[in-house]
């Protein structure tokens, strides 16, 4: 659980990211942005969620999707409960709004995983899935995704393919060259906008 307040250094590395999302010409039509890794434990968890807060404190409206299926956490880093979320909502085709939870985080909505299945692959290609990420842009001033780790399966590839832009953590120690080399490839070769890179855990 790790969310930088304002005065840690940290969230300096936040404000600049915040900086050119916010307001750089290039990105001014990105609103949806996909947070991966290649592998696991990297801090895309960490990184999704206190990019939020980031813009949020400069009062953007923002949902943060948690698209990792298969290892949720958006929900513990907010203290919510994952009672239903995307899997069920996907699964029963039902309207997203009444599952989307406010938290006690001015400016910032969540709408988490919802309960672990064998589907995760399914839900997350159909046209239901699709459809909530580009939806959700007319509500929200920028929609963020979790997601899982982009080297066993293909989910957040696909996802990608969803958002207007993909940020790509690396976390300092774990990833080596060629992990950060094959996941840029990955993502390339499904056309994902990539924005950056954050190297994270720096120590
Ligand atoms: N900048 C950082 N400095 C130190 N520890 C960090 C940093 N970022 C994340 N961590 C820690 O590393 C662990 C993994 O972080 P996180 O859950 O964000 O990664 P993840 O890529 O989402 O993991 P998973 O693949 O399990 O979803 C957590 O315990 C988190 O608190
Ligand atoms: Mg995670």
């Amino acid at each position: 659980m790790m969310i930088f307040n304002e005065e840690s250094p940290i969230y300096d590395v936040y404000r600049n990211i915040r900086t050119n999302i916010a307001f750089a010409k290039d990105y001014k039509n990105v609103k949806s942005i996909l947070v991966t890794s290649f592998q696991q434990n990297e801090g895309k968890t960490t990184v999704a969620s206190n990019l939020a807060i980031a813009l949020a404190n400069i009062d953007k409206k923002v949902l943060i999707i948690d698209g990792d299926l298969r290892n949720p956490n958006i929900h513990l880093m907010f203290n919510a409960k994952n009672d239903v979320g995307i899997s069920n909502i996907c699964e029963e085709k039902m309207e997203i709004n009444s599952y989307i939870k406010k938290i006690n985080i001015k400016n910032i909505s969540i709408l988490t995983s919802g309960k672990i299945t064998n589907k995760s692959s399914e839900i997350i290609s159909s046209d239901f899935m699709k459809d909530i990420i580009q939806k959700s842009k007319e509500t929200y001033d920028y929609i963020i995704v979790d997601s899982h780790s982009l080297s066993l399966v293909s989910d957040s590839s696909v996802l990608s393919t969803y958002c207007d832009g993909t940020i790509l953590v690396a976390g300092c120690g774990e990833v080596n060259m060629q992990d950060a080399k094959q996941a840029k490839e990955k993502l390339t070769s499904m056309g994902a906008n990539i924005l950056g890179v954050i190297l994270n855990k720096y120590e």
